[in-house]
């Protein structure tokens, strides 16, 4: 199993991006660099002691393993958010932070085709470090379109402008604001692609409603979805839907963390992660999406389906760890253990 652990380092230096937004330098022990080797478009998960709780949230490189010596992350206040409200006003240069080592499955893939990202507020952060890192190890064609609110609240404005005008001529790089021109709609993602080329790769990361619009004009334009990568920074609002245990039966969840032990009947349409929530246990998660691993847990009885998984290797999912956010049970009684620390 990989070391899902928290390891403490240093705050180098915070830089002050947009009103709502910083960036954290991350200086990181020798001892610990092999472990926080990652890949562009990855993500490390910070653990937060926010007004007596303990919070786990993930917060993606910016920076490109290629280009940066130091590894960055860069965060933008969600309103009444609790973690990142609380880094932006409380952390600064020389505080410590618990983070794990780099994680996550939205990675440049191995081609020659064209990257064609579409990233809308803070969901620059992996599209950043995916757009440097193609930028300098390939000779990809590059193109970005990016929607802010206003000019104002646009993350890495003039970086984007210098990374464009350096490229030569291989990245198009495309601004939206919503107080010019509305929200983005699918015509506007239509005539930004053209006619899609079929070796090109589409990576997409931004608030829910633009991911939506985004993903289904891609679709309608006959994109493949094995070309379409997303990263979701929060769940869909919509309920997951999956089926009940198979027989029909009712089931017995029995959870664990921390010591504390709470049971259940099992709930048509409830993941394992939402019943401990009921139970009042305060689980750990972070993307209720499947591909952070936050809210992993050992199945110690029973079986559950991972309605998706983008997050835990065979080998951890053979040791009998599942992603509490995406199991439903399948069997009659189930039985998890929190706690990978
Ligand atoms: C894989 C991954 C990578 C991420 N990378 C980044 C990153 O690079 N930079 C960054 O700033 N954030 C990133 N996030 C989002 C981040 O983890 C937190 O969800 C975000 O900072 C809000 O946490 P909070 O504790 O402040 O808010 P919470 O107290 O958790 O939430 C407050 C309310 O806001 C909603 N909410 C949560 N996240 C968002 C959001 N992003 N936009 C709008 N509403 C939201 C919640 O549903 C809740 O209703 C990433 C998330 C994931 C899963
Ligand atoms: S909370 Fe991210 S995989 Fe479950």
């Amino acid at each position: 199993v990989r070391d899902h652990g928290f390891h403490t380092v240093r705050v180098r230096r915070v830089v002050h991006e947009t009103e709502a937004a910083r960036s954290y330098v991350l200086g990181i022990p020798d001892e610990l660099r092999a472990g926080f080797d990652y890949a562009a478009g990855q993500f490390v998960t910070v653990r937060a002691h926010v007004a007596g709780a303990t919070k786990l949230r993930c917060y993606s490189m910016s920076s490109a393993p290629e280009v940066d010596d130091e590894l960055v992350v860069t965060v933008k206040r969600v309103p009444g958010g609790a973690v990142s409200n609380w880094l932006v006003d409380h952390v600064t240069a020389g505080d410590e932070l618990e983070v794990t080592y780099p994680a996550g499955s939205f990675r440049l893939t191995p081609t020659s085709g064209a990257l064609v990202a579409f990233a809308a507020g803070s969901g620059i952060t992996p599209i950043m470090s995916l757009l440097r890192s193609a930028l300098s190890t390939t000779e990809r064609p590059v193109q970005l379109f990016y929607a802010n609110q206003d000019r104002a609240s646009t993350i890495f404005s003039e970086r984007l402008d210098r990374l464009q005008h350096d490229s030569a001529g291989r990245m198009v790089l495309e601004r939206h604001e919503d107080v010019v021109a509305g929200f983005v709609d699918a015509d506007e993602v239509r005539s930004f692609v053209g006619t899609p080329e079929p070796d090109a790769e589409y990576y997409v990361c931004g608030p829910t409603p633009f991911m939506d619009i985004v993903e289904s004009a891609l679709r309608g334009l006959g994109v493949e979805p094995e070309h379409v990568h997303v990263e979701r920074f929060a769940a869909p609002p919509e309920p997951i839907e999956h089926a009940s245990t198979s027989d029909g039966a009712t089931s017995t969840v029995v959870i664990e963390i921390e010591g504390r032990t709470g049971t259940a009947e099992h709930r048509a349409g409830t993941t394992i992660l939402q019943t401990a929530r009921q139970l009042g246990l305060d689980p750990p998660y972070s993307c209720e999406a499947g591909n952070c691993a936050t809210c992993m847990a050992r199945l110690l009885e029973g079986t559950v389906t991972m309605l998706v998984n983008d997050a835990l290797t065979d080998a951890e999912v053979d040791d009998g760890w599942v992603l509490t956010c995406q199991s439903v049970p399948t069997s009659p009684d189930v039985h998890v253990v929190y706690g990978y620390d």
